[in-house]
């Protein structure tokens, strides 16, 4: 218990009579209502994935999670994509946001900017340049009335070129083997059922489809330490859960790995970042005790991964 921090402790608590608590997003963090930051997080993901697609561009991207605006999957739709989807469990988006982020995130690609190298992030991209393989099509997907259609499909809503379904709950947000990418950046560590989610996500790809996922495996401040979380008593875990409608789900790195592989997902690429300071795994909780020393230190993973092209969608549904 000592391993909590009061605030966080307090606030699952009271979430359980203030509905205004139940939220676990900071609307102070700006995150992806930051053009550069969601054009980074884009370029980081596609980095990745280009080494092992060719460098094509995905027709249809998926974003799970895209928090405060869907620009990093509308940078995907702006460098050429034809449409992109995103999920959420709460709408954090305002579309003054979205307008704001497309009209920034076009003036970056217009100036083929590198990855800008000012915003944190947790794990390199394979190329901070501006990506080659994205040149070719470039000046087709910066038309002029290409871009305009593309805004004005977020102004009305209609969901042609960008849409996104909040709260989304099941298989059935997405068509059977419609998306060519799914990614997600800081959201898997929240998700309660991962499989679940990985399972919805084979479904949905088409064979030979990408994931990339970045993910979060600290306790985000909850707990004294950054790796506290795993040191915590089920109750008391209920306690600073509360009634949020999500908070970290306490997987590590080897559960989520474990998990893509189960639903069929071949993993091609994994980076980690290590910490050697905070707790060791003999003083985990059971069942965080029996991880492996190396989960214990992996603060950070970026995972690259792909459905099999012989793969069907897993389900008779
Ligand atoms: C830390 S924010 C990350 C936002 C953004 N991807 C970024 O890079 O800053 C976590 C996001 O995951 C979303 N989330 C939590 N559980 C989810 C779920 N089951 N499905 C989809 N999104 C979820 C939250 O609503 C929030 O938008």
């Amino acid at each position: 218990m000592l391993q909590i921090r009061t605030r966080p402790l307090v606030k699952g608590m009271l979430s359980f009579v203030l509905p205004g608590l139940r939220s676990s997003h900071h609307a102070e963090i700006t995150g992806t209502a930051s053009s550069r930051y969601c054009y980074t997080v884009f370029l980081r993901h596609f980095s990745h994935l280009a080494r092992f697609n060719g460098g094509r561009l995905p027709r249809v991207i998926v974003e799970l999670g895209p928090g405060h605006s869907l620009g990093t999957a509308l940078a995907g739709v702006i460098a050429g994509a034809e449409r992109c989807i995103g999920l959420d469990l709460q709408n954090h988006t305002r579309r003054a946001d979205n307008l704001r982020v497309f009209d920034e995130l076009v003036a970056l690609f217009r100036a083929r900017t590198p990855v800008p190298r000012e915003i944190p992030i947790a794990t390199e991209p394979a190329d901070w340049g501006f990506p080659k393989a994205l040149e070719a099509g470039l000046e087709r997907a910066l038309d002029a009335r290409r871009l305009a259609r593309i805004r004005r499909d977020i102004e009305a809503g209609t969901g042609d070129s960008v849409a996104f379904e909040a709260p989304w709950s099941d298989r059935a947000a997405l068509e059977a083997e419609s998306v060519d990418w799914l990614f997600s950046n800081a959201v898997m560590q929240h998700v309660d059922d991962v499989a679940a989610v990985y399972d919805h996500a084979r479904t949905w790809l088409a064979p030979g489809g990408f994931m990339t996922h970045e993910i979060d495996f600290s306790s985000h401040r909850l707990t004294r330490h950054w790796n506290g979380h795993w040191a915590i008593q089920p109750g008391a875990w209920k306690l600073i859960r509360g009634a949020r409608s999500y908070l970290i789900n306490r997987h590590a790195h080897a559960g989520q790995l474990e998990a893509m592989r189960l639903h069929g997902f071949t993993v091609l690429e994994e980076i980690r970042v290590d910490r050697t300071d905070g707790l060791e795994p003999r003083h985990f909780v059971e069942p965080y005790a029996l991880m492996s020393e190396t989960d214990a230190r992996t603060h950070f993973a970026f995972v690259v991964c792909q459905k099999p092209h012989h793969a069907g969608n897993g389900h008779a549904d």
